[in-house]
């Protein structure tokens, strides 16, 4: 009987250290651009499934028991477990394939928070992509850069008694869809996403750009979030602060990185600005607060727990924020810059209101994000 392992469930095994191998049956330029990947490193071989069917004696001999093998969509992993299984090989097929593991989004609870406030990291491990939910149990919420599905904000969110009442996009994103506006839409939240990413507001949906320093009403108790203005991925990124415990730091600074500041095309200005933003911006506040970002490159970048974190300290060890000569740092920073994927612009275009097919959709979102300028900090 061929067996089978949801992405959650599979998430959980590498998680733990359970995950025995993954043989992947995608063809070599799908496998080259991305692959499953948690929070530990797996045994993984690339075998595309037209070769693998023929040569499923060698590989029934080579693979250890319980194997997860994988395709787009399972349907060839499927048969191929079957062949294996015939070899007497106990072998998995990923349910859905890559398809459902790019759809997969995992909460971690926040602990560091004030009295009465519950929230979660919420990863997505296919584009190493980070969301937020931040609320007060009984009372509303705020999500942060949330992935294309609404569903499992609106479910994490009911859990604990919550209302969304904002939806925040820190900037308008390249390397992924944003499902902020269709969250918005569905639970009647207002969305924020900055008004100097947008030709001034210029999107198709109803949105009010926060302004620097703005409060972030969470009602019930008086948790003071703050919108902070922190230019440098893209003119109008911005911040989510709670003084004294964390900042949601978009794709302004990483665990180990900061932001690319090329893909709005003004990559010197813009890295200007982001050593202003460095300097002015995140300098001042408390070094023990902790640093949560929208993205990780590395897995390094894990925490133990799971948690991709760090703290303001930490980011100031680094001789590139420290940097205080600002043509240094930008020569640095622009010098060492990684090619963007050329299908960037079009995810930036979708983002800011043009249309585009759930195929389309799927096909933009292909692969790990490529967000950072660096990943030396
Ligand atoms: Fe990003």
């Amino acid at each position: 009987m061929a067996r089978a392992i949801t992405p959650a469930e599979l998430y959980v095994e590498i998680d733990e250290g359970r995950c025995p191998y993954i043989l992947d049956v995608r063809n070599q330029d799908e496998y080259a651009n991305w692959q499953i990947e948690g929070t530990k490193p797996v045994g993984m071989r690339n075998i595309p499934i037209w070769v693998a069917m023929e040569d499923s004696d060698t590989i029934a001999a080579e693979i250890p028991d319980d194997t997860v093998v994988v395709c787009a969509h399972g349907n060839g992993s499927g048969l191929l477990i079957e062949v294996l299984e015939d070899e007497g090989r106990p072998v998995r097929t990923l349910e859905g394939g890559t398809a459902a593991w790019a759809e997969l989004l995992v909460p971690r609870p926040i602990e560091h928070l004030p009295a009465g406030m519950v929230g979660y990291q919420i990863a997505r491990p296919a584009k190493a992509c980070l969301s937020y939910l931040l609320g007060v149990p009984g009372g509303d919420c705020v999500v942060v850069d949330p992935a294309r599905f609404a569903q499992p904000y609106i479910d994490l969110a009911a859990q604990h008694g919550m209302t969304i009442t904002n939806v925040i996009d820190t900037h308008i994103h390249a390397d992924h869809i944003s499902g902020g506006p269709e969250l918005a839409e569905k639970v009647g939240a207002t969305y924020h996403v900055p008004l100097e990413d947008t030709a001034g507001g210029s999107v198709p949906w109803p949105n009010v750009p926060l302004g620097d320093g703005e409060i972030i009403d969470l009602g019930e108790v008086q948790v003071e979030a703050l919108a902070i203005k922190m230019p440098g991925h893209t003119p109008g990124s911005v911040c989510v602060h709670i003084p004294g415990y964390l900042i949601l730091t978009g794709d302004t600074v990483f665990v180990r990185g900061l932001g690319r500041p090329d893909l709005t095309g003004q990559a010197s200005d813009l890295a200007a600005e982001l050593f202003h933003t460095i300097h002015d911006r995140l300098a001042p506040l408390d070094r023990s607060t902790l640093v949560m970002p929208a993205h990780w490159t590395l897995m390094e970048e894990i925490g133990d727990d799971g948690m991709v974190q760090t703290t303001l300290a930490k980011i100031f060890e680094s001789d590139l924020i420290t940097e205080e000569d600002m043509e240094r740092f930008i020569d640095e920073i622009v010098g060492t810059l990684p090619a963007a994927p050329d299908f960037y612009d079009t995810i930036r275009l979708v983002n800011a209101g043009q249309a585009a097919t759930a195929e389309e959709i799927e096909t933009l979102e292909i692969g790990k994000n490529q967000c950072a300028a660096t990943t030396s900090i």
